[in-house]
């Protein structure tokens, strides 16, 4: 078994301030604070297997083993980033499980624009960007029992103090630093990430999907832009009430592109 929480954060100096504020509303109950992990996803997965209340919250100075989506890997800079990964445990069928990973994306666009004044964007389904450069990415793996979510793993990598990049990466990056013309402080950005986080999960819990919905279509790139992507070619032009995204194809025909939620 794991340390116990006190003792975790005895021999870690990260985010003090944080883990005293902790919980925050159903957030942080439990909470582990790792100088160095191999990924954040990992630790939470086996906390949820252990039977971990929903809320754990796994934070990271530096990740050895990183995931991003579709197999990629996610490579940080010690002490530069924000690495968190949350424990969910909503009550909703397995085929809504993506709606989580919508969640988590307008919750750190909204989370990251009110501490920064950054638009911090969401592109097609949860990638976070300031101006058309790729400031962070979400990650949520779900596992179901039957027909039902069992749990869901909300990861969330933000690229906060970097001032390089490796060349070789999918998309332009940037970070919050970069943007904004100075370090950043991450304490107060992760407090902030962590209280809209429970913001926008507790209405999610308590109001379905509708205003996530709306949240996202707010905070989108993507709507009215070309997509090329999941075997569709066409443009945005809406989410669907469930969270598909709606593509207009050359062909006139409206076609569902669903994000990916399972391991
Ligand atoms: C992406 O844009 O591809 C998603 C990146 C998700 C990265 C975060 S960092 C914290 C958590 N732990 C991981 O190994 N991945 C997620």
């Amino acid at each position: 078994m794991r340390p116990a929480l006190a003792e975790t954060l005895a021999r870690s100096s990260l985010f003090p301030r944080l883990a005293a504020r902790l919980p925050i509303g159903r957030v942080g109950k439990v909470f582990y604070a790792f100088e160095t992990t191999g990924s954040t996803q990992d630790e939470i997965r086996r906390l949820a297997e252990a039977g971990a209340p929903e809320g754990t919250l796994v934070v990271a100075d530096h990740q050895t083993r990183g995931r991003g989506r579709q197999g990629r890997a996610w490579l940080d800079e010690p002490g530069s980033s924000l690495l968190l990964s949350l424990l969910l445990r909503p009550e909703i069928p397995a085929g809504t499980a993506p709606q989580l990973s919508l969640l988590a994306a307008v919750a750190s666009a909204d989370a990251l624009t009110g501490a920064t004044a950054l638009p911090v964007g969401i592109r097609w389904p949860n990638d976070l960007e300031v101006r058309a450069r790729k400031v962070g990415g979400i990650l949520a793996e779900a596992s179901a029992t039957g027909e039902q979510v069992s749990h869901v793993v909300v990861g969330i990598g933000i690229n906060v103090n970097q001032t390089r990049f490796p060349a070789a990466l999918a998309r332009p990056a940037t970070s919050l630093a970069l943007e904004v013309g100075r370090p950043l402080d991450r304490e107060p950005l992760l407090e902030a990430l962590v209280a809209s986080l429970d913001r926008w999960y507790t209405r999610y819990v308590r109001e379905g999907f509708a205003p996530v919905r709306e949240g996202w279509c707010q905070a989108s790139v993507t709507l009215g832009q070309p997509v090329d992507g999941g075997g569709v070619t066409g443009t945005a032009e809406d989410l669907d009430v469930d969270g598909a995204l709606l593509v207009r194809t050359a062909a006139g025909a409206r076609t569902r592109l669903v994000a990916g939620a399972f391991r």
